[in-house]
């Protein structure tokens, strides 16, 4: 702790905390984190609970409202969510100006961004409304924004919302439909996925969530901050950790596999290989993160399911994590897999290909950025975000006549 008078002449005083390991940005009862428990609640639910007794959409309302809904409620919400399902048709013509081996993640903050130009009805960040109407926009919308993404990278048409399938499946079916071909939904894929969306669904105060705070914070429209979000999520140190971890196993499994395990673990450990276990640790949570163990759980169920149970990743990643569990290295610096380390390995059996990981990351983390969005504008304190810094440049001087 510095004394700000010292530097700037101003009273109060400065914290230096690069990284935030120990700064609070804001208030917020949205998501708890117990890092050393492993314990994760929305709104004071158990996350083990969530997953087990509910969909993405409860989960959804819950995180908006702060309560989960009542049967009337779930409708009513349901209801409004596919109502909005669609895009402007515009957007198509938005989407083709994307060279098609473009990152799905490059296109979708295009995309979300983009949002504003086409839902300016709604950016009018004052009125509580406006700011309901853009949250149920951006959670019904990124779906159908995602799955048009997928579409575009493939040539292929893209399949519109079809109204009578869960926020899920239908998400399923405009990613594997073709105007030849229906897609028919499977229960446990579809289960598994929206088990994702739920796992995934909000995290406190992480990189991408402080972003979209931060970028709100100026008063800047919801579309924009969610972008920013979307940004920030790309990642491989955050969101995209899941593409790096799959792209991890399969290289691994591509030059010996199991076999190889052991030395790869010492690469790892050798600091100046650069190399890191994609998956593993957190900021956070230094114990199990509760969301691997459920996402363990719903690996071995969609593989049994699919009839996948020999999956060779999995095996990989499961000899991993044993090897992990048991090194000093890993133990002393409390290194536990991460939601990622088996969520590549579910949405791979799933079909989804590796460069969507990410993009489907950030569609299940809408709906708590735009929480902590409106919790934030909520607030009738708050400030625009303003970080300091420690100066470490010349003193004044005069350039040379
Ligand atoms: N593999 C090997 N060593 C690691 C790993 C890892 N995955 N993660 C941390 N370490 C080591 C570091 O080298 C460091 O060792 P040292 O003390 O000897 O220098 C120590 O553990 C602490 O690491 P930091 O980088 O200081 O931890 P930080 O909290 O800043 O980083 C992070 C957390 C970014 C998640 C890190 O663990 C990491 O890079 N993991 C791999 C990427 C990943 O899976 N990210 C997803 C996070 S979850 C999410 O965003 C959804």
């Amino acid at each position: 702790v510095i004394d700000i008078r010292k530097l700037y002449g101003q009273t109060g005083m400065f914290t230096y905390d690069p990284g935030f390991l120990a700064t609070a940005s804001c208030e917020s009862s949205i998501t708890y984190i117990d890092g050393d428990k492993g314990q994760l609640l929305y709104r004071g639910y158990p996350i083990d609970q969530l997953a087990q007794n509910c969909d993405f959409m409860d989960v959804s309302y819950l995180i908006l409202n702060g309560e989960l809904p009542n049967a009337e409620q779930k409708r009513e919400f349901d209801s409004l969510v596919t109502n909005h399902t669609m895009v402007h048709e515009q957007m198509h013509m938005f989407l083709r100006g994307f060279r098609r081996d473009a990152h799905p993640m490059a296109v979708l903050t295009g995309l979300v961004g983009a949002m504003s130009a086409f839902y300016h009805d709604s950016t009018d960040i004052t009125n509580a409304r406006h700011r309901e109407i853009s949250a149920i926009r951006l959670i019904a919308k990124l779906p159908t924004l995602v799955a048009m993404a997928y579409k575009y990278s493939m040539g292929q048409p893209y399949i519109y919302p079809q109204n009578d399938l869960s926020y899920t499946g239908n998400f399923l079916r405009m990613m594997f439909a073709t105007p030849c071909e229906d897609y028919k939904v499977n229960d446990v894929v579809e289960r598994a996925l929206d088990r994702i969306f739920i796992l995934h669904a909000d995290h406190e105060q992480n990189a991408s969530t402080s972003t979209v705070r931060l970028c709100g914070s100026s008063g800047t429209n919801p579309f924009a901050a969610i972008a920013a979000g979307v940004a920030c999520l790309w990642g491989p140190a955050h969101g995209g950790a899941n593409e790096a971890c799959l792209q991890m196993l399969e290289e691994l499994q591509a030059n010996g596999g199991v076999a190889k395990v052991g030395e790869f673990m010492e690469k790892v450990k050798d600091k100046n290989s650069g190399v890191r276990l994609m998956g593993f640790g957190h900021r956070v949570y230094k114990n199990y993160d509760p969301r691997a163990k459920l996402m363990q759980e719903t690996c071995k169920e969609v593989l049994g399911a699919l009839g996948l149970e020999n999956d060779p990743l999995f095996k990989l990643a499961m000899e991993l994590e044993r090897i992990a569990l048991e090194d000093p290295y890993f133990v002393d610096r409390k290194l536990y897999p991460n939601v990622d380390f088996y969520s590549g390995i579910v949405q791979r059996a799933i079909g989804i290909p590796t460069s969507m990981f990410t993009a489907i990351f950030a569609l299940a983390r809408t709906v708590g950025w735009i929480a902590q969005w409106n919790e934030m504008l909520s607030d009738p304190d708050y400030k625009i975000g303003r970080p300091r810094q420690l100066y470490t440049g010349h003193a004044p001087r005069d350039i040379a006549k």
